[in-house]
């Protein structure tokens, strides 16, 4: 059984991840931690906890951890997740449980700190501000893991925020540079990987609803992205990177392109901050710029079987 923490900042597609993983029978989630980024820490701790009730499945500690980003002050993204980030649904039950009282940050150090070396894994599908505070706390503990999954990153991209980022890297891309520099093997999931056939069409949303109540609850709390497509004249459709960065994870065979990558963040301009800057083998080679402390610190992931995928997510939402 392979076993798992998710770092999450549980606004929609996180809810869908998590009952992924929960439903999973090959997985066991030791611990949901939570983050501010898509929602407050409040509000990402909230879903995380209904997320796990609406799984029916088992019930992981939570643990709330960082109020905001390391440096840069938080920036939310209701536009795509909702003022509650979860649809604005207003139906939602009330989460059964309650966080723990430990913060994230001592709680994933913990655990590793109980767990044999290379046992635990995680997966990150927030800002990486949790990450990097327990490896500036205790870097030896963090060298357990045997890796982390990361859903972040892209070639130039616009989202709301930023000309050239994905979000969880440019909402504490000073968290996302101490992770890509502490040598834990990384894998990173782009939004190239979530878009094109990827995105739940039309047709996949319907067919999420006829499996049941709980197809029906990670259809909902997208609500908002439908909504905001159907404004614009578009079809509905719903992006899933949390849940397609989850299905890397446990399905490896779904990637069909990936590369080997020595990957940068930048931090400091105003217009490209949270960049990801990625380098392969052979610019390594080239003669004007040969820097032998560069090796690779990720495997990139730019696209996906999206069939493959979408069957993975249908057996597990299916009740
Ligand atoms: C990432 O940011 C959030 O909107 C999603 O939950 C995902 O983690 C995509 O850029
Ligand atoms: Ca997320």
């Amino acid at each position: 059984m392979r076993k798992i923490i998710i770092d999450t900042d549980t606004g929609s597609d996180d809810a869908v991840a998590i009952v992924m993983a929960l439903r999973d029978p090959n997985v066991e989630v030791v611990a949901l931690t939570t983050v501010a980024g898509n929602v407050d820490l409040e509000k990402a701790t909230k879903n995380a906890l209904i997320s796990i009730d609406y799984a029916e499945s088992y019930s992981p500690p939570v643990y709330a951890g960082s109020k905001k980003p390391m440096i840069r002050e938080l920036e939310t993204a209701s536009q795509v997740h909702g003022e509650d980030g979860m649809g604005d649904l207003g139906t939602l039950r009330e989460p059964k449980d309650r966080a723990e009282e430990k913060h994230a940050v001592n709680a994933i150090i913990d655990i590793l700190k109980n767990s044999d070396k290379g046992e635990i894994e995680l997966i990150t599908i927030g800002p990486l501000t949790n990450i990097a505070l327990a490896l500036i706390k205790d870097s030896v503990s963090m060298n357990r893991l045997k890796g982390i999954t990361i859903m972040g990153g892209a070639h130039p991209y616009n989202n709301p925020h930023s000309v050239s980022s994905e979000f969880n890297i440019m909402a504490d891309p000073d968290a996302a540079y101490i992770v890509f520099n502490s040598g834990i093997p990384i894998t990173l999931v782009t939004l190239e990987a979530c878009q094109g056939d990827a995105v739940l069409n039309a047709d996949d949303i319907e067919h999420m609803r006829k499996l049941g109540e709980i197809g029906s609850f990670c259809i909902d709390c997208n609500m908002t992205a439908i909504k905001a497509a159907e404004d614009s004249g578009k079809e509905p459709f719903i992006e899933l990177p949390d849940p397609i960065a989850y299905a890397v994870w446990a399905r490896p065979d779904i990637v069909t392109v990936s590369f080997k990558s020595f990957t940068r963040i930048e931090r400091k301009s105003p217009l490209v901050y949270g960049a990801t800057l990625f380098e392969y083998e052979k610019d390594f080679m080239i003669e004007a710029h040969v820097d032998k402390s560069k090796t690779f610190n990720s495997k990139v992931v730019t696209s996906i079987d999206s069939e493959k995928f979408k069957s993975f997510l249908f057996e597990l939402v299916k009740k």
